[in-house]
């Protein structure tokens, strides 16, 4: 078991109130050597296909500590043996995820495939949380930071992740063209996509208070 130290911890128990003992465990639960599944990125501006790494000049990764302060969790699971995992049935437990199923994302497996991967690309947020669990293949979840800069999020087999509600992100393959991942929910699963901007919503503004971001300048949003 790793240790990490309480001021990395994410979500108080105030804004989120389902801190606990049990959820401070599972920060630390999951296997060693996380970052071999899940890397951290700063992009690079480039208009080029959207699968491609997009590093910056010269490289700049992101500690996965610092997606702490996004409000995003990571974990590294044994993902040959989902159906069993002791590790991943806590995690379940502690945060109330009693939905799951399984999203295959591919030209062969997933049904409009062009159309529902340019809309996983579109900037947007959720009123919940999006749990995925990649259980075999790879992908990119960018996230936005406090400065409005993409962070690209590489998760490989054995990686999962949490992304609060509230933040601005997307998703997309990687040219290896194939994830499966498991997508977890607390209850009944509502995947709707609000594209940016939705600064109105609640989940918005909680997210905001909770992770300190001061906010996104208008003329930024225009500038898009
Ligand atoms: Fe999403």
């Amino acid at each position: 078991m790793k240790s990490r130290s309480a001021c990395c911890l994410p979500w108080p128990q105030s804004s989120r109130g389902k801190f606990s003992s049990e959820v401070l465990e599972m920060a630390v639960a999951g296997m060693d050597g996380k970052e071999e599944v899940i890397q951290a990125w700063y992009m690079d501006d480039s208009a080029e296909d959207q699968r491609l790494l997009h590093h910056r000049e010269p490289k700049e990764f992101v500690a996965l500590e610092k997606l702490d302060e996004l409000g995003v969790l990571s974990w590294r699971l044994d993902a040959d043996k989902y159906e069993t995992d002791e590790d991943l049935k806590k995690i379940r437990k502690a945060r109330g995820y009693s939905y799951v199923d399984f999203c295959e994302v591919s030209r062969e497996t997933l049904p409009n495939y062009d159309e529902k991967i340019k809309n996983f690309f579109e900037e947007h947020l959720h009123t919940d949380e999006e749990i995925r669990y990649c259980v075999a293949g790879s992908g990119y979840f960018d996230v936005r930071d406090h400065d409005d800069k993409w962070i690209r999020i590489a998760v490989k087999k054995g990686g999962m992740i949490v992304l609060p509600a509230g933040i601005y992100h997307r998703f997309t393959l990687d040219t290896n063209n194939y994830i499966k991942a498991m997508r977890l929910f607390v209850g009944d699963p509502v995947w709707t996509p609000f594209n940016r901007p939705h600064d109105e919503l609640p989940a918005r503004k909680e997210y905001i208070e909770t992770f300190g971001n001061k906010g996104i300048p208008e003329q930024a949003i225009e500038a898009r």
